[in-house]
């Protein structure tokens, strides 16, 4: 296993719970990953304001509930503490190597890894990577004209630490993410003068709708995600009203076409004028910036939340994605390598936890011979489909590959696991490597 975060955690429990001799090596000197991360070097820094926009009882995992003296929405050391429990609960800190990269891998012509670490070598089986779906900032590219004339600071999310970075500045937040979403509100309580370029608007999902967490409501018959996507979308415009009071753009794109932010608080400074809406980026002035409509404002920061390039250096190029991450077998199974296996690279806009313990489950029936994927003739066309699939879901998102429903992807991964056994006992349970 190639990370130790919240989902390489949950990956490596159930590979141990099959009894396999699984390790996970781990970068960072903590486990925990992104929740805990303070070092720009190992990824997105976990910055001091960061809140689970995935509600308590929704990221939990499934044998190891949340703490009730958690708050609903727990904050990211609340989270990494989490972490830690769970490990020290399934005895698995014996099992992870902290302060340790993979630099590179080499597969072996008869199956099974060379793994070349910053401690040296290992050779093992199969390989599980879960080094996290963010990874690299992506910056606007080209540069926007006008940069190096620019007096101010420019930041990317991945580097930002907390509001000590904004007091006393004038600030414009790049991007309509969940992380510009956060920096917008830290701006609004924090710097002089908040402002949030949306080079298109975004829908919203508050965190809480009519007093419960969004993420926990389940209609009480089973309901289509096209009918399940109606029935957000009128209860947000229900408790919101309009995008338009909150100074928002219409998106371009229909409720859900992309997993829509959940943020009450991002509305509510609207709302209060501690934030102001400004159209995209054309470039910046010696002391700030201008917009595409011609206005300008002055700014001390910059701070672009454009999002991640999902890449794994340490891998085969051959094995490797294009910045949106490799094409997959249900989200898990490189089709070209069926030692490798991926958990958590995935986008469901919420509770990635719980889909990295299903994922977990079926690599491990993989790795036992008690799961095989479709056969290799099939699995260009099973990629083609899975992604079409997605495509169709969420035509507005960048992230295509990495987009999962949280109700209907663990559901559709069990019905795969069911068929994947009948395949296996078909072939006689034969072992990948
Ligand atoms: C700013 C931000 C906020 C987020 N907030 C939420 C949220 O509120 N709710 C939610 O559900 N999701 C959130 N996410 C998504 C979040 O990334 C996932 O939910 C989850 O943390 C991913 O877990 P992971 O274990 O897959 O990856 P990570 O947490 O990124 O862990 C990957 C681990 O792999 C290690 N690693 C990487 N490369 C190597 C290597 N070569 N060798 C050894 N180790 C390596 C890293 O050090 C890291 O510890 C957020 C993402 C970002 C960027
Ligand atoms: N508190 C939390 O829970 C929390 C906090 C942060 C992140 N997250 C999670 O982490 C993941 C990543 O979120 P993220 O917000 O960091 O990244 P993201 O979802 O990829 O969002 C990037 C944003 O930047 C915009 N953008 C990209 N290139 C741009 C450019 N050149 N100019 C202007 N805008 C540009 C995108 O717009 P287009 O859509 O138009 O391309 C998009 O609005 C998500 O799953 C999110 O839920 C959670």
């Amino acid at each position: 296993m190639i990370g130790a975060g919240s989902a390489g955690i949950a990956a490596l429990k159930t590979l141990r719970d099959r009894g396999l001799d699984a390790v996970a090596v781990e970068a960072a000197d903590r486990l925990g990953g992104r929740w805990v991360n303070k070092d720009p070097e190992l990824g997105p820094v976990a910055y001091r304001t960061l809140h689970s926009n995935t509600s308590r009882d929704a990221l939990a995992y499934a044998d190891f509930p949340a703490p009730r003296h958690l708050p609903v929405f727990p904050s990211a050391v609340q989270v990494g503490e989490y972490c830690e429990h769970y490990v020290d609960a399934f005895g698995l800190r014996d099992r992870i190597q902290l302060g340790e990269r993979v630099v590179t891998t080499t597969r072996k012509p008869g199956g099974g890894w060379t793994v070349e670490t910053t401690n040296g070598t290992r050779e093992v089986g199969a390989l599980v990577v879960a080094t996290g779906p963010f990874g690299k900032p992506r910056l606007p590219e080209p540069a926007l004209p006008g940069l190096s004339s620019f007096g101010g600071e420019v930041l990317h999310v991945h580097d930002y630490q907390g509001p000590s970075q904004l007091k006393g500045k004038r600030v414009v937040v790049v991007g309509v993410g969940t992380s510009a979403v956060d920096l917008a509100c830290d701006a609004a309580e924090h710097a002089d003068v908040a402002l949030h370029s949306m080079r298109r608007g975004a829908w919203f999902l508050p965190e809480i709708l009519f007093g419960r967490p969004a993420d926990r409501y389940r209609p009480p018959v089973p309901l289509s995600w096209k009918a399940r996507r109606a029935l957000f979308a009128r209860a947000a415009a229900a408790q919101l009203g309009p995008l338009a009071t909150y100074g928002i753009a219409h998106p371009g794109h229909g409720y859900g076409e992309v997993h829509p932010l959940r943020s009450g608080r991002l509305l509510s400074h609207l709302a209060h004028g501690n934030v102001a809406t400004r159209p995209a980026l054309a470039g910046y002035t010696a002391n700030g910036v201008e917009y595409v409509d011609g206005r300008s404002d002055d700014a001390d920061m910059v701070l672009f939340c454009t999002g991640w390039l999902v890449e794994h250096p340490f891998l085969p190029e051959e094995l490797r994605g294009d910045g949106a991450g490799p094409p997959l077998l249900a989200r898990i199974f490189h089709p070209d390598a069926p030692d490798l296996a991926f958990a958590g690279l995935i986008d469901a806009g919420t509770v990635a936890m719980p889909l990295a313990e299903a994922q977990g489950r079926v690599i491990a029936d993989h790795l036992c011979g008690d799961y095989h994927p479709v056969p290799v003739s099939e699995r260009a066309d099973q990629v083609a489909l899975e992604e079409a699939i997605s495509r169709e879901r969420y035509p507005a998102a960048r992230r295509v590959r990495l987009q999962v429903d949280p109700v209907d992807y663990p559901v559709a991964l069990e019905k795969e696991r069911r068929a994947g056994h009948l395949r296996a006992r078909a072939a006689g349970h034969t072992l990948p490597v």
